[in-house]
């Protein structure tokens, strides 16, 4: 099987994560569990974004060390990914000294390639998104994303030559449509760069808190220039090439459309000053908005993970952020659709077909498993299946997964229709197991399937089947072919796998 190599943003660390950061963080780990089911060499990457101003500041504000701060920090997003279930192959952080060592071999290729040249820029940057804007970019003289004041700044700097690189990006992207998704993203990027590309300014000498400039230690790199690399530092950029060669270029960039235009047009353009491949797919998703706006600290709409878990646990949260938003557009948070769809999804339809197939089959079957079935929900498994796999492989969770919510659905009817009570009362024991025998083997798919999205309950149920190991060791895709449950096991019925939250 083939190596996938999934990254999230790196994170700034000058504040705590919230439900945004999480949401990237879960697809992610979602995808990656599920390319694991296929053995795949799978290398998912998230990490922190350490170095620029907005650190510094935040450091000398709070009377630290910006090392310190970080430091610090790092804890709190480790601590939220565990507690998230996510499974991230490193977790890469820009101050480590591997990725110092691996920025400045990185600068110094592209310095000897001539697309860094010195300069002086004056501009106007928006500190917050460590980024330049315009005057006509500005809303009102405002940073456009944080509607806050930008600084007016002059500098020597070392400039990238961005403008060499308009048209290889533009032949790139018309060979490679697929390289940016969704597709109104494509054309946002397109039409950036057919606007015209300006060198941009990619050091600084006004902070020393970053990776110097291996030519010139007067500067530091420029925040961006330097998180951008993360992606090929922590796979041994420099310091392990057969590792750096297996794994470049990245299968997916997962991040948000505010970041776009960095990781669509700077990066691949930086790339390939340093003859090296562009990302295979920068999909870009949309905002996570509390009450209609982005979720800001500013406005305290603010949502941190740990609260959510508290009250849905931790399949309940993952299970929401994909399965009722889509990964794309914006989408509007709200507890009480989260509750709603909780209830619905998880304790009604998984959560009752579970205990009402092993209650009935601890009533009907002694609590075994049938050796024969109907076999007449093999084409709704299949279904199931075929649309999870076209789903994720557009990244298209909702819509994957609710196929396997279709399954659900489909043997709650069955049961309806059977009627298994009544067969038992007319005394047709054979048909009861064979009936029985199609439900276990269903819920068998369902949690082999629901497996990346909701580990912990799918696991349970698994156990509660009397299979062993997980459903996260089996092998895809022969394991999702129907009629492998087999007889003579000890079901256990266990206690409901998703409460119902009451308000
Ligand atoms: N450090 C940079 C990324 C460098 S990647 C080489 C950065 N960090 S960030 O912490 O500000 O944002 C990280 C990601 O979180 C971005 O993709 C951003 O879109 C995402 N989100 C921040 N708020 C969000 C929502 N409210 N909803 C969804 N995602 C949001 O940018």
């Amino acid at each position: 099987m083939g190596k996938f190599y999934v990254t999230t943003p790196i994170y700034y660390p000058n504040d705590v994560p919230h439900i945004g950061h999480a949401y990237t963080t879960v697809a992610g780990d979602v995808l990656t569990r599920w390319r694991r089911m296929w053995g795949d060499d799978v290398f998912f990457l998230t990490g922190l974004d350490e170095h620029g101003q907005k650190i510094f500041r935040t450091a000398q504000e709070q009377g630290v060390e910006p090392q310190q701060f970080v430091d610090a920090m790092a804890p709190r997003f480790t601590s939220v990914w565990e507690l998230l279930g996510i499974r991230n192959d490193d977790f890469i952080r820009t101050s480590d000294e591997r990725h110092r060592a691996a920025v400045q071999a990185f600068l110094q290729a592209v310095y000897d390639a001539g697309d860094i040249e010195l300069g002086t820029y004056e501009g106007l940057y928006c500190v917050n998104c460590e980024a330049y804007y315009t005057e006509d970019e500005l809303h009102g003289g405002d940073c456009p994303i944080h509607e806050r004041p930008v600084e007016r700044v002059q500098e020597e700097n070392y400039f990238f030559k961005l403008s060499r690189y308009e048209q290889r990006l533009l032949d790139h992207y018309q060979a490679h449509p697929e390289a940016v998704r969704p597709e109104i993203r494509l054309n946002e990027v397109l039409g950036f760069i057919k606007q015209g590309l300006a060198d941009f300014s990619m050091s600084r000498t006004s902070i020393d808190w970053g990776v110097p400039l291996p030519w010139d230690g007067k500067h530091v790199t420029y925040v961006w220039f330097d998180a951008l690399f993360n992606y090929c530092s922590a796979i041994g950029y420099g310091a392990d090439d057969e590792r750096f060669r297996h794994y470049w270029p990245v299968d997916y960039h997962l991040i948000g459309k505010d970041i776009l235009r960095f990781h669509a047009v700077y990066w691949p353009a930086m790339l390939m000053a340093a003859g090296l491949d562009p990302p295979q797919c920068v999909y870009a998703h949309g905002f996570l908005m509390v009450g209609g706006k982005k979720m800001s600290k500013t406005g305290l709409t603010q949502i941190h993970p740990a609260d959510l878990v508290e009250e849905f646990g931790v399949d309940g949260f993952r299970y929401h952020f994909l399965r009722d938003l889509q990964f794309g557009p914006d989408g509007d948070f709200s507890y009480e659709s989260m509750v709603a769809r909780y209830n619905a999804d998880l304790a009604n339809n998984f959560g009752n077909l579970a205990n009402r197939v092993l209650a009935m089959s601890a009533n009907y079957l002694g609590g075994v498993t049938p050796e024969g079935r109907e076999d007449a929900l093999s084409g709704p498994a299949h279904d199931a299946f075929e649309r999870l796999c076209s789903g994720l492989e557009r990244l298209d969770f909702a819509g994957g997964f609710g196929a396997v919510w279709d399954l659900i659905g489909a043997t709650n009817a069955y049961i309806e229709d059977r009627q298994p009570w009544e067969l038992n009362k007319a005394g047709e024991a054979a048909k009861v197991a064979d009936v029985l025998g199609d439900c276990l083997e269903a819920l068998r798919l369902v949690a082999l399937l629901a497996a990346p999205l909701i580990p912990g309950a799918a696991s349970e149920l698994w156990r509660r089947l009397g299979l062993p190991g997980t459903p996260e060791d089996q092998r895809l895709p022969s394991a999702a072919e129907w009629g492998q449950l087999p007889g003579g096991l000890a079901l256990e019925r266990g206690t409901p796998l998703f409460p119902r939250i009451d308000t």
